[in-house]
């Protein structure tokens, strides 16, 4: 069985996470896969996230299976949170995942048992786990124009333009803040005018909310997701809590599906439930009753949005040292998009000749298509990076 099988070639930002642990230099940089670093470089736990773990440790009773659909306290909790306002009714059903990935596969089989014809429409370019992730499923894959990689700004109008195309029932995929990998998002209007072509075209949304609380608030990056609410009759959201808890390896995340009739909803959750079990068998819990534990309780809450908050804070600073560093060098190399996007990434504006050279000759990683991860940028190396690119430009 196995001698059919020729080596594939490995996941291009995780063999990031292995090259840059096996380079010696002293002074490298990783900007790759997409992990946050304080300004000591360290993913630290969050404090909020230890004192729940704590709290689990001394009061957690047993480790016998949760449900299919995961704990509800938690799956309301991070409702809430990702819609920016509580709805208890059947229209909304929201399932505990392992992690965002999973939610996105889950989300994409029941896709595919509604409809064999349908199609799934990703941004050009977009993270680049979620073809794969379609592909293992066998569901269509069409491309929308996103990004305009000369000017670094979104492409609207050409995005738009393909929307007005898209098939009634196709499926979009959105990102609902920190576009990954360009970081770059529509404005509150663009959003509003997505919205309404979407609702016009009976196109489904399906919302990758992987990000929420690292743009410009946890209300605040919920945004499109309201904005695509109040305007269509069916929605998916498939929710992480790797980034804004810090719990990468937890797995922890939510799928959100959303109908105005809510007996389609029920039904539809059936199905979710079936795939999940088939898929595996029942969620992982700890990092989901980490957060619940917090999301339910007001004071570690408080404490975990002030945690965010700074999180997102160094964020922004780092994007602003090193556009100020590249300025600093001359007018050559126009930063400004840095500035302009959110997150953790950006397209920093070199070739893929030019990463290659940042690595092997400034030990300097990031993703194939110069994706930076600016969570990478401390005050002690933003002279160095600033240095390198200007070099290699
Ligand atoms: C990234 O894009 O770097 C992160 O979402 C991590 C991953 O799994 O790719």
């Amino acid at each position: 069985m196995f001698e059919k099988f020729s080596p594939i070639p490995p996941d291009p930002i995780l063999k990031l996470i292995a090259e840059h642990n096996n380079d010696v230099r002293a002074n490298k940089i990783d900007l790759g896969v997409g992990v946050y670093r304080d300004a000591s470089g360290v993913t630290p736990i969050m404090k909020v996230v230890k004192v729940a773990e704590e709290y689990l440790l001394n009061k957690q009773k047993s480790k016998a299976y949760i449900g299919l659909a995961g704990d509800t306290a938690f799956n309301q909790a991070m409702q809430d949170l990702v819609l920016d306002q509580s709805v208890t009714d059947d229209s909304h059903v929201t399932i505990q995942t392992a992690g965002g990935s999973t939610s996105l596969r889950v989300a994409i089989e029941l896709m595919k048992r509604s409809s064999n014809k349908v199609s799934v429409w990703v941004s050009e370019p977009t993270w680049n786990n979620h073809i794969p992730i379609l592909e293992s499923v066998g569901i269509g894959i069409q491309k929308y124009p996103y990004y305009d990689d000369k000017k670094n700004i979104i492409d609207f109008d050409a995005m738009m333009e393909c929307l007005k195309r898209i098939p009634t029932g196709d499926v979009i995929l959105l990102h609902a803040c920190c576009h990954n990998p360009t970081g770059m998002d529509p404005t509150h209007e663009q959003w509003s005018e997505i919205a309404k072509i979407i609702a016009k075209r009976g196109i489904i949304p399906f919302i990758d909310n992987a990000y929420q609380g690292l743009a410009n608030g946890l209300s605040e990056d919920a945004f499109a997701i309201k904005i695509m609410k109040e305007n269509v009759s069916e929605m998916l959201i498939s929710s992480s809590c790797s980034k804004n808890f810090g719990l990468y390896r937890d797995r922890s995340g939510t799928l959100t599906i959303i109908s105005n009739n809510p007996k389609n909803n029920l039904s539809a959750r059936s199905h979710l439930l079936k795939i999940v079990r088939t898929m595996c068998s029942v969620p992982p819990d700890h990092g989901c009753a980490v957060v619940s534990h917090i999301l339910n309780d007001i004071e570690l809450r408080k404490r975990w949005i002030n945690e965010l908050s700074e999180v997102r804070n160094r964020l922004k600073s780092m994007r602003v040292k090193l556009s100020e560093a590249l300025n600093a060098r001359g007018d050559d190399f126009d930063s400004s998009h840095l500035i302009r996007a959110n997150g953790m990434f950006s397209y920093l504006g070199v070739t893929p000749e030019q990463v290659i050279e940042l690595k092997i000759k400034h030990g300097i990683y990031m993703e194939g298509a110069g994706r930076i991860n600016v969570a990478g940028i401390t005050e002690e190396n933003v002279n160095l990076l600033a240095d390198a690119i200007i070099d290699v430009v």
